[in-house]
């Protein structure tokens, strides 16, 4: 993504913003019922969706992955996404798919692995993989490697802090950001979030020093983390 016109950079900030409502400090961001401070707030529109699309919603997001061993650890390991399966699908390709027991997000909802695939296509936020095994993967790049239209992933916990901490003493996790650090507008964070050194070229040194600002306003509370092949993983707090 470029930002062509100042008001791309407000765009990208009110869409974080509506998913974030309620983890944003009131005294730092607006909230509907105050929008007195803090960056412009566009809010989308009451209008109910197309009867036609009730029990539509998103069940997975799909990534190309380098290494399909490194992956399913990383996502097992680290976030406990649970493995369900794999697909051989010929002698290169093979896709599998990852997910979070859902039948109860307090720990109490172990399932069994057929528990989980008898409730993949009913459960939210599986991840698939699909991992093509050939030698030369020079074509896969991650977002926050070279800015691309996939952006990150996002995942809540309980509690960031304890999170945080949690993934600094597990081998091989690369924290991108720290809960309290600025979202800087240069790295592998800003890169992933769409704006690479070039696009930042484009817009001026005021608008770029905002754009720190709201982000890292924003993100505060937020780490950041990379999985194996690089992709950015956003850890939010539940609160
Ligand atoms: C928030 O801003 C919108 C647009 O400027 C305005 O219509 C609305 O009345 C404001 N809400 C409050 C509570 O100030
Ligand atoms: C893939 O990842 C696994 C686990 O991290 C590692 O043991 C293996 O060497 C990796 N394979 C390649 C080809 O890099
Ligand atoms: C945990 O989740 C299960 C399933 O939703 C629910 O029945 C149970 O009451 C919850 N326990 C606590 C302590 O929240």
């Amino acid at each position: 993504m470029y930002f062509k016109s100042p008001f791309t950079a407000t765009l990208l900030v009110a869409a974080h913003m509506a998913s974030l409502t309620t983890a944003c400090s009131p005294s730092t961001f607006s909230t509907r019922n105050d929008n007195s401070s803090g960056p412009p707030i566009t809010w989308g529109p009451d209008t109910p969706s197309d009867p036609a699309t009730m029990g539509y919603f998103l069940n997975y997001f799909s990534i190309n992955v380098k290494n399909l061993t490194a992956t399913l650890d990383f996502y097992s390991r680290v976030f406990g996404l649970r493995h369900i399966f794999t697909v051989q699908a010929s002698e290169h390709l093979s896709i599998a798919y990852m997910g979070h027991s859902q039948g109860g997000r307090n720990g109490t909802g172990y399932q069994t692995t057929a528990e989980l695939n008898r409730d993949k296509n009913n459960a939210a936020g599986l991840v698939e993989m699909i991992y093509f095994d050939i030698p030369d993967k020079s074509h896969l790049q991650a977002s926050s490697v070279r800015t691309n239209t996939f952006g990150h992933i996002g995942v809540i916990v309980p509690d960031v802090e304890a999170a945080q901490a949690r993934l600094e003493a597990l081998p091989d996790v690369r924290i991108l950001k720290r809960v309290g650090a600025p979202t800087e507008s240069e790295g592998e964070v800003a890169i992933a979030n769409g704006f690479p050194p070039e696009a930042l070229a484009q817009i001026s040194a005021e608008e770029r020093a905002t754009i720190e600002a709201v982000l890292s306003a924003i993100n505060e509370r937020f780490l950041y983390v990379a999985d194996p092949d690089g992709n950015m993983i956003e850890v939010q707090p539940q609160d």
